[in-house]
């Protein structure tokens, strides 16, 4: 079990003013945030970042939306990260997305769903390589 996972705050998160919000429920779950940036994704990176959907129907419609405008990767840590993180934000489809979970709350559709979060530790470990290196991760400093 690894202790990290990569979040993304989406286009829909940051064009409706919902950083704050999100970052302030992951922190209150005990998540600590070990990078932050705001970016704005080109076609290239988010065709990298999500090449294991390439074959599926909807590959250029997320690749488009992920590039609509400035998103916030979080590379974020905590014991059984990926797990937790994954309950924390609920089902990808907001409509099936349980009680309380930031998906629920905030998020209006698959595709404008918030938050992205890694789905395993194999995973979360490319997802933070793609956005953080490890100067940014601050690996070289004592804790
Ligand atoms: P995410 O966790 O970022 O990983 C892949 C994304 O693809 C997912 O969130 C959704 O936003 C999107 N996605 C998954 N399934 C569908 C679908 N059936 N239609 C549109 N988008 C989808």
């Amino acid at each position: 079990m690894s202790n990290r996972t990569l979040a993304i705050l989406k286009p829909d998160c940051v064009k409706k003013n919902l950083i704050g919000n999100v970052i302030g429920k992951i922190t209150d779950a005990g998540f600590k945030i070990k990078a932050v940036r705001m970016t704005k994704l080109t076609k290239d990176s988010a065709e990298g970042f999500y090449e294991v959907h390439r074959e599926r129907t909807f590959f250029n419609d997320l690749v488009k939306y992920m590039t609509s405008g400035p998103c916030v990767p979080i590379a974020l840590e905590k014991e059984n990260a990926v797990e937790d993180f994954r309950l924390l934000i609920g089902a990808t489809d907001p409509a099936k997305a349980a009680e309380g979970t930031i998906r629920k709350l905030y998020a209006e559709s698959i595709e404008q769903n918030i938050v992205h979060g890694s789905d395993s530790d194999e995973n979360a470990a490319k997802e933070i390589s793609h956005f953080f290196s490890k100067k940014e991760l601050l690996e070289n400093y004592p804790k």
